[in-house]
């Protein structure tokens, strides 16, 4: 997609992503500053915050670093209130941060339940209502990109607070689309499939035959790269999709169709035997 749009389209725009410090915000935040954005990530851990502001401002960008736990509003609002004092008002946002684990849901506690809620579904709130705020009150027409999950709306087995809160992020952004739209303020998510960080892996991934397994499900046949995730969230977040809004984009190479469709697992099976199977079920021609 890099062809097809303006090297500078991000140009006269602040972007706030919460978690760029690391994996997918990380990569965000920096494709957006090769646009020519300022852009500021928050996180809880500083030091990711910092190598990324660094290595963005090295490559001629423009990035500031603050630590911030979105679970707590106050905290998100004195975020805000800094990153602006820093560069500027806030145009856009990238709700990114989030937390995940994998767990027998009757062991869950209240602790390792609000854990994942609170940072993924009430961060998001505070993030999103303290820019909305703002930019009403400015006549903004910003604009906000969530990454969700493709199991927040059918669910998922052992990460029951990470669908939940997903599940709650899209509700937020459809309601807000709905609720917002008057202002010019569009609403969009990306559910992505797996697009492997470090992150992600280490805490969800136990077995590496297990994510070989979950790989060959996918249509396309393989995991998604960085920058396809990236191009998306330009698309998303700038005019290139400036009637879009209150959408969830999933970009999982296919992958949440495989694991729907009941006969989707002949597609394993090479397709002359497949071919040789249909034929045999076949009735006789009259
Ligand atoms: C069971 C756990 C747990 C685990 C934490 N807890 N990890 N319970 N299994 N693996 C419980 C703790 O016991 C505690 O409850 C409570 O959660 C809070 O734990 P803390 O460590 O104090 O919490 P905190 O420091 O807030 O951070 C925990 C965390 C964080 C949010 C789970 O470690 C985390 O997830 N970081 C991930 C960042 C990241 O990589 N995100 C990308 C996610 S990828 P008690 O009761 O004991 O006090 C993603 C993509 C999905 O989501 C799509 C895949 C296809």
């Amino acid at each position: 997609m890099a062809e097809l749009y303006n090297q500078e389209i991000f140009k006269d725009e602040h972007i706030v992503v919460t978690g760029g410090g690391t994996g997918l915000g990380r990569a965000m935040a920096m494709r957006f500053a090769t646009l020519g954005a300022s852009v500021t990530i928050c996180g809880r851990r500083e030091e990711p915050l910092l190598e990324t502001a660094r290595e963005i401002k090295d490559n001629g960008g423009k990035a500031e670093g603050i630590s911030c736990n979105i679970k707590e509003a106050e905290a998100v609002e004195a975020m805000i209130v800094e990153a602006e004092n820093r560069q500027g008002n806030v145009t856009k946002l990238v709700n990114n941060a989030a937390g995940n684990f994998l767990a027998p849901t009757e062991q869950l506690t209240p602790n390792g339940f609000d854990a994942i809620v609170k940072t993924n579904l009430y961060g998001s709130f505070y993030a999103t209502q303290a820019c909305g705020r703002r930019w009403i009150e400015r006549k903004h027409a910003g604009s906000v990109m969530s990454i969700v999950t493709t199991y927040a709306e059918h669910g998922s087995a052992f990460l029951v607070p990470s669908a939940v809160s997903k599940a709650g992020i899209i509700a937020l952004m459809k309601s807000l689309a709905a609720e917002w739209g008057v202002y010019g303020i569009r609403l969009n998510a990306i559910a992505p499939g797996p697009f492997p960080t470090e992150g992600a892996n280490s805490r969800l991934m136990p077995d590496e035959r297990l994510a070989e397994k979950m790989y060959k499900l996918i249509p396309l046949q393989r995991v998604g790269e960085h920058d396809e995730l990236t191009d998306m969230a330009v698309f998303l977040l700038s005019d290139l999709s400036s009637y879009l809004t209150g959408e969830v984009i999933y970009l999982d190479g296919g992958a949440s169709l495989t694991s729907a469709g009941q006969f989707n697992l002949f597609t394993e099976l090479p397709r002359e035997k497949v071919m040789q199977m249909f034929e045999s079920l076949r009735p006789p021609k009259k």
